[in-house]
C-alpha cells in the first residue's frame, strides 16, 4: 500500500508543535507494517537546506500562480516530496508567520498550493508514485480532499484534525484564485460562514476524518468543543475516528537520550538524580529534595498556562518547585518571568523553544503539569510517562485517554500512571497538585507509579495498526460515507 501524507510541518525539519512529531513518527511506524509513506512538505528554508541530493520529479510553470517544483529527497529517514516554490515558502520566520510573529497574508495561497500539489500527485502526476490513499493533516493540507473531489479523482482521502481551533478561515474573495469549479463554493463544499474554510472543506470532502484521541473525537461533536464545526462533524459521524497519537520511542528513550545529563531506566530510577540537579541548575532552582514540577508547552489559553499562574503561590507554599519551558502569549511569558523573580530559587522560567531542555525537564522533573482546557491528544504527557516524570493532567481529550488516574482502586491494583483532575480550572489544578504532593510524600508509592508509567506503551505501534486498518477499509470502499 502506498500513502501520500500531506503536512505543513515534519520533525526534525520544521516544527511548531505536536503535528510535526506525528508527521515525522507515523510514516516509519507504518513502514514497519509494510506501508510505504511519502510525505509532501513545503520547501521552507530549513527543509531546502537539507535537500542535498534531491531529484526534480516535476516542474509546474505556475502552481496557483507560483512557479514550483517537486523534489524527491530522503532526509532523516523520511521519504519526502518537497514542494520547492520560493515565491511561497522561501521566507524567514516560522512556517506560518514572519519573524515578528505576524501571519503571512497569503497563507491561503501557500497552503492551497500545497494541497493542490497533493491532489495532482494523487491523480498520477508522478508515474513512480501513485498513492492508494491521501492523508492530509490539519487545515493547511485540508483542501487536498476538496481538489480530489471537484477534479473527480477517486483516490480515498483522510483528513486528520490535530486541533480544531485552527481552521484556516479566509474571505470569500480568495475563492477564484483557488482554481476550483464554481460549484465548490457551496454549503457542502468550501463555503463557510460567507468565506472559505479550509478545514471545513476537508471535513466535508474527505472520505474519512480522524482526530488524535477517542475522547477528543467525541468532544468535538459537542458545541463546547466543536468550535462551530460540531454540527458538520456530528453529521459525518460514521466517518469520524479517534486514534490516539504515539511518540517516537527512539527519539524519546531515557536509556539512550543524548540530551540528558544521565541516562536511566525503570530499574534504575536513581539515574534521574543527575537530571534533577541539571534542571535545578538550568532553571536557577534551589538544590534540595523538594518535588520539581515542570511545564513544557506553548504558553496559551488552550494549555491553561494562566491556570498554573493562578496556583503558583500555593505550589511554592506547599514546598514545590516549578520549571517552566515555553513560548507563547507575551502576557503569559511575562507573568512566568515575574513569578520566577518573585519566588527566586523556587520557580524558574525559560521563555524559549529548546529541544535539549524539553528532554532534560522530562528526565529530571518529578511531575509534568498539563492543565489544558482542551487537548486533542497532547504528547508531553506521553514523554513524561516514558521518562518517569509523572503527568498531572486535566481530564480532557487525549489526556483523559493516556493517563491512568491514581484513584484508590488504581493505586491498589498498581496500575496508576499519573493524576487526572476535572475540571480544567484553577480549583481543579489545585486539587490535582494536592493529590500529587500527597503521593510524592510516599516514595514507594511514587516510584511504583513512575515505573508503571514507564511501562505504558506510548509507541506508535498500536495506533499505526489502526491507521493501516482504516486505510485498507477505505481502499475497499466505494466513496465517502455520510
Ligand atoms: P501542541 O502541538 O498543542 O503544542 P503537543 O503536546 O502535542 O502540543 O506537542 C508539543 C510538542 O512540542 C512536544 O514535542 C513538546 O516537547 C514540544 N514543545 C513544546 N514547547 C516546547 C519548547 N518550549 N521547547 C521545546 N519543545 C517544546
Ligand atoms: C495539536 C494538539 C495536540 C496534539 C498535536 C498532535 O497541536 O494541540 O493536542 O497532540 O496536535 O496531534
Amino acid at each position: 500500500m502506498k500513502v501520500l501524507s500531506v503536512t505543513s510541518e515534519i520533525y526534525p525539519l520544521i516544527k511548531t508543535g505536536g503535528l510535526a512529531d506525528v508527521a515525522g513518527a507515523l510514516p516509519p511506524a507504518l513502514g514497519r507494517l509494510g506501508i510505504a509513506v511519502r510525505t509532501l512538505v513545503p520547501g521552507y528554508p530549513s527543509v531546502i537546506a537539507r535537500v542535498t541530493d534531491g531529484e526534480v520529479l516535476h516542474s509546474f510553470p505556475a502552481l496557483l500562480g507560483a512557479p514550483a517544483r517537486l523534489i524527491g529527497a530522503r532526509i532523516a529517514g523520511l521519504d519526502l516530496i518537497v514542494l520547492d516554490a520560493p515565491e511561497l515558502f522561501e521566507r524567514s520566520g516560522g512556517p506560518y508567520a514572519d519573524a515578528s510573529g505576524r501571519d503571512h497574508p497569503d497563507n491561503w495561497r501557500r497552503f492551497a498550493a500545497l494541497s493542490r500539489a497533493g491532489a495532482e500527485i494523487a491523480a498520477g502526476l508522478l508515474p513512480d508514485f501513485v498513492p492508494d490513499i491521501v492523508h492530509a493533516h490539519d487545515w493547511q493540507a485540508a483542501l487536498t480532499p476538496a481538489y480530489l473531489r471537484y477534479f473527480g479523482i477517486g483516490v480515498p482521502s483522510i483528513v486528520t484534525v490535530h486541533n480544531l481551533a485552527f481552521q484556516g478561515q479566509f474571505p470569500a474573495a480568495i475563492f477564484g484564485a483557488l482554481e476550483l469549479p464554481g460549484e465548490a463554493y457551496s454549503l457542502d463544499g468550501v463555503e463557510y460562514y460567507g468565506g472559505v474554510g479550509f478545514l471545513k472543506a476537508g471535513l466535508q470532502c474527505a472520505w474519512a476524518i480522524t482526530t488524535v484521541s477517542p475522547t477528543y473525537a467525541a468532544e468535538i461533536r459537542t458545541p463546547s468543543f466543536g468550535m462551530g464545526l460540531d454540527g458538520l462533524i456530528e453529521h459525518r459521524g460514521a466517518a469520524v475516528h479517534g486514534i490516539v497519537n504515539g511518540i517516537d520511542t527512539e527519539v524519546w528513550d531515557p536509556a539512550t537520550d543524548g540530551l540528558l545529563a544521565a541516562n536511566f531506566g525503570a530499574r534504575n530510577l536513581k539515574g534521574r538524580q543527575a537530571n534533577r540537579r541539571a534542571v535545578e541548575t538550568a532553571f536557577a532552582l534551589d538544590r534540595d529534595d523538594a518535588p520539581i514540577f515542570v511545564m513544557v508547552s506553548r504558553l496559551t489559553w488552550q494549555k491553561g498556562a494562566d491556570l498554573l499562574l493562578a496556583v503558583v503561590d500555593e505550589l511554592v507554599a506547599a514546598g514545590g518547585k516549578l520549571a517552566v519551558l515555553g513560548t507563547g502569549d507575551s502576557a503569559l511569558e511575562s507573568a512566568f518571568l515575574a513569578a520566577s523573580a518573585h519566588h527566586r530559587g523556587r520557580i524558574g522560567a525559560s521563555i524559549a523553544y529548546d529541544e535539549r531542555l524539553a528532554h532534560l525537564v522530562q528526565g529530571g522533573g518529578d511531575a509534568i503539569l498539563i492543565p489544558s482546557r482542551f487537548e486533542p491528544c497532547g504528547l508531553t504527557q506521553l514523554c513524561g510517562l516514558r521518562y518517569g516524570c509523572v503527568p498531572v493532567v486535566a481530564r480532557t481529550g487525549g489526556l483523559a485517554d493516556t493517563v491512568v488516574d491514581a484513584n484508590t482502586a488504581a493505586l491498589n491494583a498498581g496500575v496508576a500512571t499519573g493524576i487526572q483532575f476535572p475540571p480544567s480550572t484553577a480549583e481543579g489544578l489545585r486539587d490535582g497538585l494536592r493529590r500529587c504532593l500527597a503521593l510524592f510524600a510516599s516514595p514507594k508509592q511514587w516510584a511504583t507509579m513512575q515505573r508503571q508509567g514507564m511501562k505504558a506503551d506510548v509507541s506508535w505501534d498500536r495506533s499505526a495498526a489502526l491507521y493501516a486498518e482504516l486505510f485498507a477499509s477505505l481502499i475497499s470502499d466505494r466513496g465517502p460515507t455520510a
